[in-house]
């Protein structure tokens, strides 16, 4: 174990059977040296500095249905809604007014948005606000609708890769295609956006395996971004069940993550702050650097429900910047309100 976390600490990677190695044989000990190396590694990229996304949750239609989701379309009980332009423009306004230079829009895969709709958003938004970053997370589109909004000023799309093991992929996303959904994380990175991967940690039937090769996927491809979150289980979705990922194993996949791409950016994400109070500060000590505190529309924030008892829903837009402010510095880290980029990201004209 020494040698494997010193690999992992001076070439930042491993093969796939010293990664399964290492997670069947990691102490508690060995953690926190772990833990320690992650924290170490972002500082060389971002010093202390954690960075705030404003989150706009704009449409909770989709028309997609994975097995783990509570927006699944098949999921009746679910208050479907939806943000007009003008709406997504005045969170964005209250955003920048509390400071945030960096919004994401997200939603289910929700065709009335369409790439026309979407162009106009983008560019109200960009002639708004134009030292903000703007971040899309809503799916699979085709090539013609990533290119449209990313010549409209889109800088960055998320689009969790979820597995990187086929067979798991498919057993968790009817209908979808893994090699689709890698296909377009490829086109993504093409186009020039700063792309966002990541994974669920806990989901049914995942293994050490399957674990590993999200590390190799990820070192492979080299995402500006990495979100990786427990699994949540939803008790209207066919996996309620399940035991669900926890915070540990979630916080030992950050690190290695911190340590395989340690120019990530990486959230410490929601589902860490719903599964322990202190989820987000510990995720932050095991490498992660990034907060999305949610600006959606208080009306509305119940009802973006991917899993229960989800943070922030009863909070309005200050009240979460403060909270999280408060929680960052508390932790020693600084807070930044600037656009954020991946330190290594080179934009081309
Ligand atoms: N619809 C888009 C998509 O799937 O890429 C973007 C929104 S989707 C709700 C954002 C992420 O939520 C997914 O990539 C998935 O990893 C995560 N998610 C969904 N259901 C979850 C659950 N029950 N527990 C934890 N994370 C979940
Ligand atoms: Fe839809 Fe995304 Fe939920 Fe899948 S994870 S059901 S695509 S919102
Ligand atoms: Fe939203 Fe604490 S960050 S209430």
């Amino acid at each position: 174990m020494e040698d494997l976390l010193n690999k992992l600490n001076e070439q930042n990677e491993l093969t796939k059977i010293e990664i399964v190695y290492f997670l069947q044989h990691l102490t508690l000990e060995l953690q926190k040296r772990l833990f320690h190396l992650a924290v170490e590694t972002r500082k060389k990229h971002y010093n202390e500095s954690v960075y705030l996304r404003g989150l706009i949750e704009f449409s909770n239609y989709c028309k997609q249905d994975c097995m783990y989701c509570g927006l699944r379309r098949s999921n009746p009980e679910v208050d479907r809604y939806r943000l007009t332009e003008e709406e997504i423009l005045e969170c964005a306004a209250e955003g920048y007014n509390l400071g945030y230079r960096s919004f994401v829009l997200q939603s289910g895969e929700d065709f009335r948005y369409t790439e026309e709709l979407m162009v106009r958003i983008v560019k109200s938004l960009k002639a708004r606000f134009p030292d903000a970053a703007i971040t899309l997370s809503m799916g699979e589109r085709s090539e013609a609708f990533y290119r449209a909004l990313y010549a409209a000023g889109t800088d960055r799309y998320l689009l969790r890769h979820e597995t990187a093991s086929r067979s798991l992929y498919e057993s968790l996303h009817p209908g979808m295609s893994f090699d689709n959904r890698m296909n377009c994380l490829r086109i993504l990175k093409d186009i020039g956006y700063q792309v966002g991967a990541g994974f669920m940690v806990g989901l049914p039937e995942q293994t050490h395996e399957h674990l590993a090769e999200d590390l190799l996927f990820l070192k492979e491809f080299h995402p500006a971004m990495i979100g990786i979150g427990p699994f949540i289980p939803h008790s209207a979705t066919p996996l309620k069940d399940t035991a669900g990922g926890t915070i540990e194993d979630t916080l030992v996949m950050i690190a290695l993550a911190r340590l395989f791409v340690p120019d990530a950016l990486m959230p410490a994400t929601t589902a860490m702050g719903t599964l322990d109070p202190t989820g987000r500060e510990q995720a932050l000590s095991a490498g992660a650097n990034v907060v999305m505190p949610n600006l959606s529309p208080l009306r509305f924030r119940e009802k973006y429900e991917l899993y229960e008892n989800k943070i922030c829903t009863g909070d309005q837009a200050s009240q979460c910047r403060n909270c999280i402010e408060m929680r960052i510095m508390a932790s020693g880290y600084q807070i930044e309100l600037s656009r954020g980029d991946n330190c290594n990201f080179i934009s081309t004209p």
